[in-house]
């Protein structure tokens, strides 16, 4: 039988090699996408000895339109058809108040939004076409609110988690799943900036395995680390005048 396979973006560091290393415990086989070819073949030869059957890559920008599609479609091909794909890919970027605010602003959305929808939106046609697969996209519990000090990448995640949610109903008749996977704080090179404390900081393997088993359950919701099951929606029925004493309080601790 043929092996599961997945295509993860972002997959040379970070969330996307961690999920892309569990999936290969699992024999799952590979297809890693990123701009950092280098990384990628490290990564590659990490998931064959991790027991992928099969593992394949493609250096792109996910924000260049025809590259990224380009490499999309190879990987799937040589994946015989992805059973899952998971928009990984991000970038984070610290709300600014001088003259790069916009350009700032516009790159962020650009990545975890515009790239991000576009390849889910491309994976979909694929797998409508063939009446199976799974679509996850990785949001964050910035997305809960707008986050004071991180305004467009709180809202890029917004609009992400927005996004599956509406595919996830529109694509279950498909036969489609679609899951949304929301971490808190992850440690990896996107967090290092963090220099003060950050709540419930989880190790990246760690929670590879939670978002990997959403995956593979087909879970519309895979959150961790775990306190943020209670967190999120808390966060989200703060009265305003609470959450702008809290939210301020608890970045300026975040960012040390
Ligand atoms: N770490 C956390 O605490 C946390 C919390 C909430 C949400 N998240 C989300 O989790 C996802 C992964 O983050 P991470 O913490 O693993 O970050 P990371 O370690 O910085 O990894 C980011 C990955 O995205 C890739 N990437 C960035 N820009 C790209 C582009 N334009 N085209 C193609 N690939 C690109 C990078 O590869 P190349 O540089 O090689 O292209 C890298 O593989 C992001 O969507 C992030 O927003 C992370």
């Amino acid at each position: 039988m043929k092996a599961e396979s997945v295509i993860i973006t972002g997959a040379s560091d970070g969330i996307g090699k961690a999920m892309a290393l569990e999936f290969s415990r699992k024999g799952w086989a590979i297809g890693l996408l990123a701009r950092r070819t280098e990384l990628l073949e490290k990564v590659r030869e990490e998931c064959l000895q991790a027991g992928a059957p099969r593992v394949f890559y493609r250096g792109a920008d996910v924000s260049d339109e025809n590259a990224f599609e380009k490499a999309l479609d190879g990987l799937d091909l040589e994946l015989d058809g992805a059973t899952a794909f998971i928009a990984n890919a991000g970038i984070t970027g610290r709300s600014s108040l001088g003259p790069d605010a916009w350009t700032s602003a516009k790159r962020i959305l650009e990545v975890n939004v515009l790239s991000a929808i576009h390849g889910l939106e491309h994976m979909k046609l694929k797998m409508l076409a063939r009446g199976r697969g799974t679509l996850a996209g990785v949001s964050s519990i910035a997305g809960a609110r707008g986050m004071p000090t991180s305004g467009a990448y709180a809202t890029s995640k917004a609009a992400l988690t927005n996004h599956l949610e509406g595919l996830r109903v529109d694509l279950k008749p498909h036969g489609i799943s679609v899951v949304t996977i929301v971490p808190g704080f992850i440690r990896t090179s996107l967090t290092t900036h963090n220099k003060g404390k950050m709540p419930f900081l989880m190790e990246v393997d760690d929670a590879a395995r939670v978002f990997v088993s959403g995956v593979v359950g087909k879970r519309a919701w895979s959150i961790a680390p775990a306190p943020f099951r209670i967190i999120y929606p808390l966060i989200q029925m703060l009265p305003r005048s609470w959450f702008d004493a809290l939210m301020s309080r608890m970045y300026r601790t975040i960012r040390g």
